[in-house]
């Protein structure tokens, strides 16, 4: 059927103010990432990546020191999942304080403990609560305790952290694996480069492991665990994100958000480490059938969930 001429019109005008606000919503998620970069404290001429490699290698080496251990794995815990160690056969619990000058987290819900030991039969390395770029660490210091591990001997790295889910179709109180990501923080990798630990330009196509992902959902089919994958989003924080920028985000196509882990995948990715992260949905992000978020939320509902993680790690683990 023919359209009339008054259709037509107003057809041309609401896919003109469609085009246009999709590109607004580019152009604002690029300028605040370059504002950010910007921003960075993080300049070639502060950055001594010589002293900063020898700092992995001696706490590297303080490490080595307490703990026979040799950690094929390593796992980052996020917000209210420390509990996930009582799982595990630990030989040993660093406190990130006992080692001088190491980045303390100050976040809820974060211990601050290295803890090796095995589970399900594989030496691992947990970090019990991480640093984040909120905090005030630049990108570097939240990725050094990664890079530790990695030095010690971990080739593969599962991150998890709690996540806020933009997509509708997904629950909180179920996980996702991330597929992607958009990180709005600044690279770990700026400045000189570390030749020991990877390349000046690396690609991040496939930075997140896809045989891990299809080993995760198996698992989690098998009991009947909730696992959905998708493209997830690291924000600066520490505040929550306004209605207006999740909406921008789930045009970008992302389907969690939170304020963690993709700078640790990429540092990861760049020393060649096999990565996985599974998110936590704790909570609607905000202004998602209006919610409006908070930090007990987010911790109560971590916590509910970290049995069913150690249901997801205890099967992968010996998969690696
Ligand atoms: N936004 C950002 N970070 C988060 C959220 C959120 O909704 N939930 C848990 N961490």
């Amino acid at each position: 059927m023919l359209m009339d001429n008054r259709t037509s019109a107003v057809l041309i005008a609401v896919f003109g103010i469609l085009a246009i606000s999709s590109l607004c919503v580019a152009g604002y998620a690029l300028f605040q990432l370059n504002e950010m970069q910007d921003s960075s404290d993080i300049g070639t001429d502060v950055f001594d990546s010589d002293a900063y490699y020898k700092r992995v290698q001696d706490y590297a080496a303080q490490i080595r020191e307490k703990t026979d251990v040799v950690p094929e794995v390593a796992i980052v815990l996020g917000s209210g999942l420390g509990s996930f160690v009582e799982g595990m056969d630990v030989h040993t619990t660093i406190p990130y304080s006992s080692l001088e000058g190491f980045p303390v987290s100050t976040a809820p819900g974060h211990q601050g403990n290295f803890v090796l030991g095995t589970m399900a039969g594989k030496e691992i390395i947990v970090m019990q609560g991480r640093v984040h770029y909120y905090e005030g660490y630049p990108s570097t210091e939240v990725v050094l305790p990664l890079r530790v591990m990695h030095e010690l001997g971990a080739k593969t790295l599962i991150l998890t952290n709690a996540v806020g889910t933009i997509n509708t179709d997904y629950e909180p109180g179920t996980f996702m694996v991330v597929e992607d990501h958009i990180c709005l923080a600044p690279s770990p990798l700026i400045g000189p480069n570390i030749d020991q630990l990877g390349e000046r330009f690396i690609p991040m196509n496939g930075a997140y492991d896809s045989l891990l992902r299809e080993k995760l959902k198996g698992i989690a089919v098998e009991h009947g665990i909730t696992l959905n994958k998708g493209r997830f989003i690291q924000t600066v924080g520490p505040q929550f994100e306004t209605p207006a920028e999740i909406e921008a985000y789930r045009i970008l196509g992302c389907d969690t958000v939170g304020m963690s882990s993709a700078i640790e995948a990429i540092a990861a990715h760049h020393c060649s480490m096999r990565v996985c992260d599974i998110n936590c949905i704790t909570n609607y992000a905000p202004g998602i059938g209006g919610a409006i978020p908070s930090s007990e939320e987010v911790q109560e509902m971590s916590k509910k969930m970290a049995k069913d993680l150690i249901v997801l790690l205890d099967d992968l683990i010996p998969m690696i």
